[in-house]
């Protein structure tokens, strides 16, 4: 058997091929999976603009300038030479853009398992870790896109949103409501933050969006407001606020610095904006301060304890995924891109940042795989 490899130029991401290699035989300790289908959004564009400075390149390393950018989905297990791992159990994780990937268990449990291969040993766990869906509180069959494409994005909204109460709102909602303003809110990690937030009291969620998806971004009702870009002079320059910054648009930060004058808190999500990234230098304001999930957890997990943070997370989770896949109005319609030419058509397409952001799309290069 043929494994298939989409491959990007790490210093020119809209370059790309197709490779097809034959599959090596495994050693001892290894085991085989058909990477069924996974999830491609702008976070895993960020993944390969920061993929040197973040060491994303890392998990599924490629030769001579080309890169495998990291994404979320599902593998099934075809061949094993570990005992804690049978063929045919599923696994939902981080896996390459491939057909096939091989991993080496390690710490197997009922949950799951971590890949212990050498070269990811320094990298960060919560990314070497694959949750076994037989066993995953998580995981049902009916919403498997939805996973894919939100679990991941979920967690981070989840999380800061707790991370600003937990900071009450660096006193923005001292003296009246204070404003959260979030940067690209049509993007599902910004409006997986405005639905958490807007369950709290004491403060006002504004979404900030380019002209095509203001409508959409009105659609969803988790914002109290959403305004273009060009429209920052709609809110009161001395008004108490917080920035949440998911575009990374260096022009557009410097202008939110530069009016707000009473701006609390800023920080730095994400960089759904790739062509205008820049640094954060001698601005006006707070220092933008990247934020970092796994620091949350961490101070949840020690305050909590493990159960009480995964049950939390699991009830914001089932309330997120009921109101996304409202019948009527839903907020994700899934599109299935299956095969090589259409998993590059789709690449190009959110590469761009011309998708219709109501769609999320799913991908697979594996053969025979049901959408
Ligand atoms: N720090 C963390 O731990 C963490 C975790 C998860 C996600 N994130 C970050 O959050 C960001 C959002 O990720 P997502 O997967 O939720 O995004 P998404 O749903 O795919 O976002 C799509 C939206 O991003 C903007 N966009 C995308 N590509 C663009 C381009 N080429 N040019 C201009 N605008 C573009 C547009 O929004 P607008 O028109 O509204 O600007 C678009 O509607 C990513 O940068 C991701 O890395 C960070």
């Amino acid at each position: 058997m043929n494994t298939i490899d989409f491959l990007v130029r790490k210093d020119q991401l809209a370059v790309t091929e197709l490779r097809e290699t034959p599959e090596d035989s495994l050693n001892e300790g290894q085991v085989r999976l058909t990477v069924e289908k996974f999830a491609l959004t702008s976070n895993n564009i960020t993944y390969a603009a920061f993929g040197d400075a973040m060491n994303y390149w890392g998990f599924y390393p490629a030769e001579n300038g080309w890169g495998r950018i990291p994404v979320w989905g599902f593998g099934r297990v075809v061949e094993s030479q570990h005992s804690a791992v049978s063929v045919g159990e599923k696994f939902y994780g981080y896996y390459p853009m491939s057909s096939s990937v091989v991993l080496q268990p390690a710490r197997p449990s009922d949950e799951g398992f971590f890949d212990g291969a050498e070269h990811r040993a320094t990298l960060h766990p919560v990314y070497n870790n694959y949750a076994r869906c037989s066993a995953d509180p998580f995981y049902t069959p009916p919403t498997e896109d939805v996973q894919a494409l939100l679990r991941p994005l979920f967690i981070t909204s989840w999380l800061i949103d707790d991370f600003l109460a937990d900071n009450n709102f660096f006193g923005a909602n001292d003296n009246g409501p204070g404003l959260m303003l979030l940067s690209s809110a049509s993007s599902k990690t910004a409006y997986g933050t405005a639905f958490q937030l807007a369950q709290r009291r004491g403060i006002e969620v504004i979404g900030l969006t380019s002209a095509a998806n203001l409508d959409f971004c009105r659609s969803l009702g988790c914002y109290h407001r959403v305004l273009p870009y060009d429209q920052l002079d709609h809110v009161a320059k001395d008004a108490a606020c917080v920035y949440v910054d998911f575009a990374g648009n260096a022009g557009l930060r410097k202008a939110i610095h530069t009016r707000f004058a009473n701006l609390k808190y800023s920080s730095s999500i994400g960089g759904t904006h790739v062509a205008q990234l820049g640094g954060a230098k001698d601005l006006p304001g707070p220092r933008a301060t990247l934020f970092f999930a796994p620091a949350q957890i961490k101070k949840r997990n020690a305050e909590w304890g493990a159960d009480i943070l995964g049950q939390r997370l699991l009830q914001a989770w089932q309330g997120f995924v009921a109101k996304v896949g409202d019948p009527v109005a839903p907020w994700l319609v899934v599109e299935h891109h299956v095969g090589p030419d259409a998993v590059k058509t789709a690449y190009a397409e959110v590469l761009g940042g011309h998708s219709d952001p109501r769609v999320g799309h799913m991908l697979s290069l594996a053969a025979n795989t049901p959408a």
